[in-house]
């Protein structure tokens, strides 16, 4: 298996939204569709987060998507992962665990990212064990009704 992360681009939107979670895991992430109109407007929040959203590949093949934003001037975290998803067709094979570790080795690089948040529906075991096993730590809190978590780089 080997992952890359593509930038969403006019060439390959359209194979992305066709990446679907299973049914009953539809109220955890939004669908690809909606990350990426979200995408070109970012939010405020202790000044401005720019989102990056991308396309996770195995060789050509499609088989997840990938959101982060960036606030460098964040007091908590200077990046969060505001979506994963591995398509219902390729789950299980390790490709979430993959498209994260990648993902951390990038804002690993970057001096500018102290710490990294994510969050999740709080019934979400799978993801829940999933950032646990790479060392996100839960503070005990809710953001936007969802579980945060947060991982020390620095
Ligand atoms: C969460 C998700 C991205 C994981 O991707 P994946 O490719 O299936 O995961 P992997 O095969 O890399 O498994 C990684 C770990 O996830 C955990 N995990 C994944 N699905 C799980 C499940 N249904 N139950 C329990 N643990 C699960 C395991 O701890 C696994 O650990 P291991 O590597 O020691 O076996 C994927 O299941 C998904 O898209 N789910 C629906 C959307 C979602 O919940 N996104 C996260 C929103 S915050």
């Amino acid at each position: 298996m080997s992952i890359s992360l593509r930038p969403v681009t006019a060439e390959n939107w359209r194979a992305l939204i066709k990446l679907k979670v299973r049914e009953d895991q539809s109220h955890f992430v939004a669908s690809n569709l909606y990350s990426i109109a979200q995408a070109q407007f970012g939010f405020d929040d202790e000044g401005h987060w720019d989102l990056f959203p991308f396309g996770a590949y195995d060789g050509e093949k499609p088989v997840g998507f990938l959101m982060y934003c960036f606030n460098f001037n964040h007091s908590r975290y200077q990046a969060f992962i505001l979506r994963l998803m591995v398509d219902e067709k390729f789950q299980g094979k390790g490709y979430g665990r993959e498209i994260m570790t990648l993902t951390l080795g990038r804002f690993r690089a970057d001096e500018r990212i102290k710490s990294v948040g994510i969050s999740y529906e709080p019934e979400n075991e799978g993801a829940r064990k999933l950032y646990a096993s790479l060392g996100f730590v839960e503070p005990g809190e809710l953001l936007e009704g969802e579980t945060l978590a947060v991982l020390n780089l620095r």
